[in-house]
């Protein structure tokens, strides 16, 4: 069976095969707990003690600031509950973005049912957070910052060092979600001017279901899970060794071949972006043209609806959606919506995402059976 070409890479990547060999020992024969004090512990605590310095490389920071969590969305909420709950007596009011994925705006939506309140702040029709509006938010009871580093499903890339300089000089604490970014853009800590980060294993070629979060002295937010000590106290539960271990060897590639994997995704991506655009009228880029991660291309197809064009490309390329039409309503992403595209545009967005493994075999036959399946180009 031919598989279709995969061009969902910011849905999730596959396992890079160093990472797959960097597991396996820690599969087939390094069973022990790291936390043992006997001989069967003592690699699988080295082992994930090299993976924290894997991943705080990729970060610059510590080892000692590095946390591991089950992805993501456990990062998101360990920052932002954890702030909120710590800093509940200075204040109670949060600063994040429209267009943030769930796995933050519903954590500030629970927090609104405990008594705190979010400002959501607008973006640009390129999906930019204008750091004059995050300023504007302020108030004397702002406690958190939480605006993601790159947008899922149009990639557009946020001043995030600006936004955390605003932060800073109100002592607010500033997080963001970089689930996108690491492996697609530079992600030092210092550089961005962050005091947590977070980050997903299966967006950077590591298994699902792991994740860090990377939180900077002498901040210490509230913690959620409770049980014994491991993870220097900030995470009840016995390692996930093994997928730890793969995020730090994920992380380590990611770092090791960043430039070079950053000018393939963009080569191929705009190869994509000009092949679409020369074969099909009506055809409009989603995100800002330079501030956006290299590998994504959010594409919208006026008048044409994004789930027949996947059904009918389905066999051969594999992409994702921004709007989903049933009967007759259609159901537009928020992200769309907050960056107000248009619904005749809105409807027919498609979003290709390429990665390491990408081929310009497969951009070129994309291309191809993409505009078979929208209305071509009229002469
Ligand atoms: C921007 C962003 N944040 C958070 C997440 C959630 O990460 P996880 O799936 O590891 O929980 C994702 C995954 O789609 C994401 O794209």
């Amino acid at each position: 069976m031919i598989k279709p070409i995969y061009l969902d890479y910011n849905g999730t990547t596959p396992h890079d095969p160093e990472v797959i060999e960097a597991m396996r020992p820690y599969l087939e024969t390094e069973f022990g707990n790291p936390s043992s004090s006997h001989w069967y512990g003592i690699k699988p605590k080295q082992a994930v003690e090299t993976a924290r310095r894997q991943v705080a490389a990729i970060l610059n920071c510590s080892p000692t600031e590095v946390f591991f969590t089950s992805g993501g969305t456990e990062s998101n909420n360990h920052a932002i509950l954890g702030v909120a709950r710590r800093f509940r007596e200075k204040g109670n009011h949060i600063i994040t973005s429209s267009f943030e994925h769930p796995a933050v705006f519903e954590v500030c939506r629970y927090l609104e049912s405990q008594g705190f309140e979010t400002t959501y702040l607008p973006v640009s029709e390129e999906g930019l957070v204008d750091p004059a509006d995050v300023a504007g938010a302020v108030r004397a009871t702002t406690i958190l910052i939480t605006i993601m580093h790159a947008n899922n499903e149009v990639g557009t890339v946020q001043a995030i060092a600006d936004i955390s300089r605003i932060a800073k000089k109100h002592g607010i604490v500033m997080h963001t979600d970089a689930a996108q970014s690491v492996g697609k853009l530079p992600t030092d800590v210092e550089a961005l001017g962050l005091d947590l980060l977070s980050l997903a294993g299966h967006k950077v070629y590591a298994p699902k279901g792991i994740g860090a979060l990377y939180v900077r002295p002498p901040l210490v937010p509230e913690k959620f899970c409770y049980g014994a000590g491991q993870e220097m106290g900030w995470r009840a539960g016995t390692e996930n060794v093994l997928e730890i271990v793969g995020l730090g060897k994920a992380c380590e590639i990611a770092q090791r071949d960043l430039t070079k994997n950053m000018a393939h995704m963009k080569s191929l991506r705009e190869r994509l972006h000009e092949g679409l655009a020369g074969r099909i009228s009506g055809v409009r880029l989603n995100g800002h043209v330079q501030h956006r991660l290299p590998n994504t291309l959010s594409i919208s197809f006026r008048g044409q609806e994004a789930n027949r064009i996947l059904e009918n490309i389905g066999l051969e390329v594999a992409a994702s959606a921004g709007a989903a039409c049933h009967s007759d309503t259609v159901m537009i992403s928020h992200v769309l919506e907050a960056m107000g595209i248009p619904l005749e545009w809105a409807k027919g967005t498609l979003r290709f995402s390429v990665g390491r493994m990408t081929t310009e075999a497969e951009i070129d036959k994309t291309i191809r059976v993409v505009a078979a399946a929208v209305k071509p180009k009229v002469a």
